[in-house]
């Protein structure tokens, strides 16, 4: 029998126990043991809950309890859960978590410290909720060399962009829709802002090269000045509107990773990727394009994420299993030096000034928008783009990247 301990009974903690009691003889078969959850820590106490009574609110209970070898972590942030995180590895537990803010901040050294201890740490839960994405940069792709990740890696956005081209409402009228529904924080900054794809891309980007991309590092823009309107737009052009979190390798040194909202063509497979649903576009230099997609959050797809971790803890113990990502910071190209097209929304009576600034580009003009017009840009350099948009001041109303 493995003992196990959960630290955060939330949404994807009591998530982990219900994936591992309704699929209990299935998850006991693959593990080849039975796994028991023998602590639940949390600040609260859940008289009513069904496994209220495996609730404890000290740590030092798990860790002096040598029975217990896997802890799920699934409280998230960064303060206690990477002291708790550190100190079970430090004692040989292997250590399953969903906490992609702590992965993406501590991961290298929290793996480095598991490999000393021979023991685990795993968070395929981290980045795309229930879809297999970190196994398979691990495991199953590790003949290539990945090229570049182009993801949708947060549900709250894209189900905010995708109900705004499907009903073509204002960002703030769906996001305060999606609040009432639960499918936005109340607090909704890390995801609109683009901070949680961040956190996710530098996860992958680190895989991809097995060195380490610092997250705060990582050219970062959200959804909030995506408008009803550029919509419209990307519609007349066959197009549509989403959150990209992308990484490219530049050299075994060097990635440009960013994450942004970008036009894409309503051919790539990426714009089909609707609501909460998340996908991840892996490009290997001999593979050539895949894509993974699923629920990229909630409760039971995330949480089958960590009990598949859990699972492999089990089947490997005393065993480090396969992960490449050093310590050592790789470098971050400027994504300003980048090529590319640009979308611009400019206010109506402009046109002259815009054609002059962006030369050979392409104008977009909707029936019954007197108000603005679009542009196409002709492919240019970042920087050159910026400086001649910024130099319009308010004669422009938004731009968007083209993929
Ligand atoms: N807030 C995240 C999202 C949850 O919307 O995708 C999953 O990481």
């Amino acid at each position: 029998m493995i003992n196990i301990a959960v630290l955060g009974y939330g949404t994807v903690g009591s998530g982990v126990v219900e994936v591992i009691e309704k699929n209990k003889e299935m998850v006991n078969k693959k593990a080849a043991q039975e796994l028991d959850i023998k602590y639940i820590l949390d600040l609260r106490d859940f008289p009513n809950d069904p496994y209220g009574h495996k609730v404890i609110h000290d740590f030092n209970q798990i860790l002096k309890d040598d029975t217990v070898t896997i802890v799920c972590e699934t409280m998230g942030g960064t303060g206690a859960a990477y002291e708790f995180t550190k100190q079970a590895l430090e004692r040989g537990k292997s250590v399953c978590t969903s906490n992609k803010e702590l992965v993406a901040k501590h991961g290298p050294e929290l793996l480095s410290i598991a490999k000393a201890h021979s023991c685990n740490y795993l968070f395929e839960a981290s980045v795309g909720g229930g879809i297999p994405i970190i196994r398979p940069l691990n495991y199953s792709l590790t003949a290539e060399k990945i090229e570049a990740i182009t993801g949708i890696l947060n549900g709250t956005t894209n189900y905010i962009l995708s109900k705004m081209e499907r009903e073509g409402a204002d960002f703030e009228e769906v996001l305060k829709r999606a609040q009432e529904k639960g499918y936005a924080e109340r607090n909704p900054e890390a995801d609109v802002e683009g901070y949680d794809a961040c956190r996710k891309i530098a996860i992958l980007s680190s895989l991809m090269l097995g060195k380490n991309v610092d997250s705060e590092k990582i050219y970062t823009e959200g959804i909030s000045k995506i408008s009803a309107a550029d919509f419209a737009y990307a519609k007349a052009a066959g197009k549509t509107i989403k959150l990209l979190a992308r990484s490219k390798t530049v050299s075994e040194d060097e990635v440009l990773a960013m994450v942004a909202p970008f036009m894409i063509d309503k051919e790539h497979p990426l714009s089909m990727v609707n609501g909460v649903f998340n996908a991840v576009f892996v490009t290997g230099n001999m593979l050539g394009d895949s894509m993974y997609y699923g629920k990229g959050a909630g409760k039971l797809p995330t949480a089958s994420a960590v009990v598949s971790d859990v699972i492999d803890c089990a089947r490997h113990p005393g065993r480090v299993i396969m992960c490449f990502w050093e310590q050592e910071n790789i470098r971050l190209a400027d994504v300003s030096l980048e090529e590319r097209s640009f979308f611009i929304r400019a206010r109506a009576g402009f046109q002259k000034e815009i054609e002059e600034a962006f030369p050979g580009g392409r104008l977009l003009c909707l029936e019954g928008r007197e108000q603005d017009f679009g542009y196409f840009t002709p492919v240019m350099q970042e920087n050159d783009f910026t400086g001649k948009y910024e130099a319009l001041a308010d004669r422009v109303l938004g731009r968007i990247r083209l993929l």
